[in-house]
């Protein structure tokens, strides 16, 4: 039989991003109308209003972005969160049928959403025009990514950095455990994104599909997921605030 009789099946997961850079409290304003009592007291809590402005920006593309994908309206969403804090997106109390996950850096917010119920999925982003902060990746990575890492030509080794970084965030938010994970029980190789497992974590490196990019000129983005021998099928798609109308919806 050839290889193109048994395509390897794929998962389609749509990216979004949007720059925050400039927006100012009155610019999202009309995006926190759609947001529920609990996401409006949360944002409430910031004291930073650049925190705020972020965490707006996020959870208001995060719901059109699921609403793009359930084809119902972005306030109509509610959001439950599971043992260790990830958020699950409901639709008249029960499960939307979505697996989606949310990130927010200096800059950037950006949301995945397959249409894969219960698929563990996770996104991460890091700007990426920064010096390799050495001692962190001497805490949080392997001996393995170091020694990658420590071979790299200096100019290279802030974007290694920031590439395994976001990978292994992604990894960490798809599981849904954060940092109850023992990050020295797993390990990735960047190019082409993978991960491999140590013994005691019985996890399948087949079962996970990977893959990065870099948006807006400047940011890192990781998407993971465990598809279980199907892998990742991106479309990314990068938004300007400016033309950002959540209520209109997102099209795609
Ligand atoms: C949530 C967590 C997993 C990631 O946090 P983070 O990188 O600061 O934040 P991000 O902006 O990428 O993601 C935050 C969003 O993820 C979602 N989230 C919250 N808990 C989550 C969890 N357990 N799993 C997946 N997603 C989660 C939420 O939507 C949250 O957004 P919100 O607070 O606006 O609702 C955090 O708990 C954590 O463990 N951070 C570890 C940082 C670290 O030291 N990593 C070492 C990697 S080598």
């Amino acid at each position: 039989m050839s290889a193109a009789a048994n395509p390897v099946p794929a998962i389609a997961v749509r990216v979004w991003t949007m720059t925050t850079a400039g927006l100012d409290e009155a610019a999202v304003a009309p995006w926190a109308g759609l947001l529920d009592a609990t996401e409006r007291a949360r944002a409430a809590r910031f004291v930073f209003s650049h925190s705020r402005i972020a965490f707006i920006a996020a959870h208001a593309l995060a719901r059109a972005a699921l609403a793009a994908a359930a084809g119902a309206p972005p306030a109509a969403f509610a959001f439950a969160a599971g043992a260790h804090g990830k958020p699950e997106a409901l639709l008249q109390g029960r499960s939307a049928g979505l697996a989606f996950n949310l990130s927010h850096t200096n800059g950037l917010v950006g949301v995945a959403v397959a249409a894969v119920p219960g698929l563990p999925l996770g996104i991460d982003l890091e700007p990426v025009d920064r010096r390799a902060p050495m001692e962190v990746a001497r805490r949080y990575f392997t001996d393995i990514e170091i020694a990658w890492l420590e071979g790299l030509p200096e100019a290279r080794r802030g974007e290694g950095f920031f590439r395994l970084w976001t990978l292994k965030e992604a990894f960490i938010k798809a599981t849904g455990k954060g940092l109850t994970q023992d990050l020295s029980s797993f390990w990735f190789r960047v190019d082409p994104p993978a991960i491999a497992f140590a013994p005691e974590l019985a996890g399948r490196a087949e079962d996970w599909s990977f893959a990065q990019r870099i948006v807006h000129r400047g940011f890192l983005v990781a998407i993971g997921l465990c598809g279980q021998g199907a892998c990742i099928d991106a479309a990314w798609r990068e938004l300007d605030p400016a033309g950002f109308d959540p209520a209109a919806g997102l099209g795609w």
